[in-house]
């Protein structure tokens, strides 16, 4: 597909083209996947952050976030619990912290949870940049993937979403590092952001095949009235209805250029629309990640305005997914790890 022919879909108006661009995608998602969805169980572990992106809700200068950090027994506790349900499949995320106690706390954990699932979990980490002998000692302890959202592939736009001294080239370094030592490496960016063209989002696309990613986690940017970004922003329902439709657009791109990769149906697009997650798998995502952190702890963790499922226990949660990924007519794949098949297709060649 051609720049000029990615611009043209990510502008479709009509509700019939579009209809027909998230066919076309489903489509390719059968071929290339099936009629089926992968689980991952989120375990948001901190809400602490060393970083200050303009757009996120947890960000270290917004003093208004009471921050937690949850135990090591209360994770493995979850993850156990996630394993017991027929989860193969963990993300553990937090905000940004660079030590020598966070390395070792991950490190000791991803241990544990490996040896006490006789290696029965695949463990997704999301915990920011962090330098190559980080990376190592978690692959190390038994993580075999890696998600680091590039956030917006435009230099100048990224300049433009954070503070002068997060860089993006520090970014694009660790997304090779992470490369290197063999991770299943997954990226994305966020959708709809102010300032942002189709232009941009072409370039994202094509940020993704240039960095032969594996993984694809995006949503729509859904403004957090505690940031400098989304401060005085209203959430009027057209406003949502554009975000939610170039959050499935963007997915349906994906799909069509990218094929075999894994993506993700994000929280993002569930708060945009209570049905936005189906509609994520329809559009060609094929995976989902029902949040399992304890509800006690999910209030501190709201990135955006309306995150949803904030008192929703993990059982109900679980039981909400399945109904609505059945009613999509599609197959969870209980018990799989669901990795990524274009890793395995990148070391075949
Ligand atoms: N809207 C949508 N997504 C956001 N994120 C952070 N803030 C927002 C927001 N306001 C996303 C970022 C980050 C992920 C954890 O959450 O892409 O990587
Ligand atoms: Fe921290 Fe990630 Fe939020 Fe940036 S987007 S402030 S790195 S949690």
């Amino acid at each position: 597909m051609t720049d000029s022919e990615l611009e043209r879909l990510l502008a479709l108006s009509d509700p019939a083209a579009i209809a027909a661009l998230y066919d076309d995608a489903y489509r390719v998602k059968m071929e290339c996947i099936g009629k089926c969805v992968s689980i991952r169980g989120l375990i948001e572990i901190s809400n602490i952050c060393r970083k200050n992106c303009y757009y996120c809700g947890i960000r270290s200068g917004n003093g208004k976030v009471a921050r937690f950090r949850i135990s090591r027994e209360e994770i493995l506790e979850t993850a156990l619990w996630a394993h017991r349900h027929r989860f193969a499949s963990l993300v553990l995320q937090s905000g940004e912290v660079a030590s020598e106690a966070f390395t070792s706390f991950i490190e000791e954990i991803v241990r544990e949870i490996c040896a006490r699932t006789g290696n029965g979990m695949g463990i997704t980490l999301s915990l920011g940049e962090q330098t190559r002998e980080t990376y190592r000692r978690w692959r190390d302890a038994g993580a075999t993937r890696y998600l680091l959202r590039i956030e917006a592939s435009d230099p100048e736009l990224y300049r433009r979403l954070h503070p002068a001294d997060h860089s993006y080239e520090a970014r694009t370094e660790c997304l090779h590092m992470l490369r290197e030592l063999d991770y299943q490496v997954g990226s994305g960016v966020m959708i709809g952001l102010p300032g942002q063209t189709i232009r941009h989002l072409v370039k994202d696309l094509r940020f993704f095949q240039a960095y032969d990613i594996d993984m694809i986690g995006m949503g729509p940017y859904i403004p957090h009235e505690d940031t400098p970004l989304g401060a005085g922003m209203t959430l009027t329902e057209e406003y949502r209805k554009h975000q939610l439709e170039l959050g499935l657009k963007m997915i349906a791109c994906a799909r069509l250029l990218l094929r075999d990769v894994n993506i993700a149906s994000t929280t993002a697009l569930q708060a945009l629309d209570p049905k936005g997650r189906e509609l994520g798998l329809l559009a060609g995502a094929n995976v989902i990640m029902p949040n399992l952190t304890d509800t006690a702890y999910r209030s501190g963790y709201r990135l955006y305005a309306g995150k949803p499922g904030l008192d929703e226990s993990s059982e109900r949660s679980l039981e909400a997914m399945s109904r609505s990924v059945e009613s999509a007519g599609e197959t969870i794949l209980w018990g799989a790890r669901g990795d990524s098949r274009h890793y395995f297709r990148r070391h075949e060649k």
